[in-house]
């Protein structure tokens, strides 16, 4: 998928600096988007998904590598964290996935290895942010994220103003 709408990067030299940046996103978005992660083992991934988890009043967002996806109760939606990492593609398929799709007004659906999920085509969803994230050193990451739809396009907007925000103070 290409979204080219808008799109920024920002970057991250420690795990904390990656949590910050995980719940500043998390109180921008809304229920209804896709937030799609990619980026290799250890690129962060799961840490981001933290912090947003952290900021949507979730429990404490583990790895769902065994369990796959995890659903996590949270104040104003669900968030689903799904990771397609050991999948092949038809067990993607068997995960039910488009049905998160189908109904995700009251949820937030972050994925993991979203590459894997073939089939997931751009019209599928309507808001969606795609976070690319590239190891630069031990601790250094780069996050490049674009967006696409109304309350993706909304959201990044206002991350990129929170995100200057805290860099002033
Ligand atoms: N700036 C950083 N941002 C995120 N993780 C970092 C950073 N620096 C070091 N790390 C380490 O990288 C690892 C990221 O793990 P994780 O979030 O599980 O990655 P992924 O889900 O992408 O495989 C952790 O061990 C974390 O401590
Ligand atoms: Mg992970």
């Amino acid at each position: 998928m290409n979204f080219r709408l808008r799109s920024f990067h920002f970057h991250s030299s420690s795990e904390e600096a990656t949590l910050r940046f995980g719940r500043a996103l998390g109180a921008v978005l809304a229920p209804g988007t896709a937030v799609l992660l990619s980026g290799g083992l250890g690129a962060g991934k799961t840490l981001l998904a933290r912090g947003i988890g952290e900021a949507l009043g979730a429990a404490r967002v583990r790895s769902p590598s065994f369990t796959l996806v995890n659903e996590y109760p949270a104040s104003a939606c669900t968030l689903v964290h799904v990771d397609l990492y050991r999948l092949e593609p038809e067990d993607v398929e068997n995960l039910g996935l488009q049905d998160y799709l189908d109904d995700l007004e009251a949820r937030v659906l972050l994925v993991e290895w979203p590459e894997r999920w073939e089939t997931l085509r751009e019209g599928d969803v309507r808001d969606v942010l795609k976070i690319a994230i590239e190891t630069v050193g031990e601790t250094s990451r780069v996050f490049r994220i674009s967006s696409s739809g109304a309350k993706a396009d909304g959201a990044l907007r206002d991350l990129r103003r929170a995100l200057s925000v805290q860099e002033r103070s």
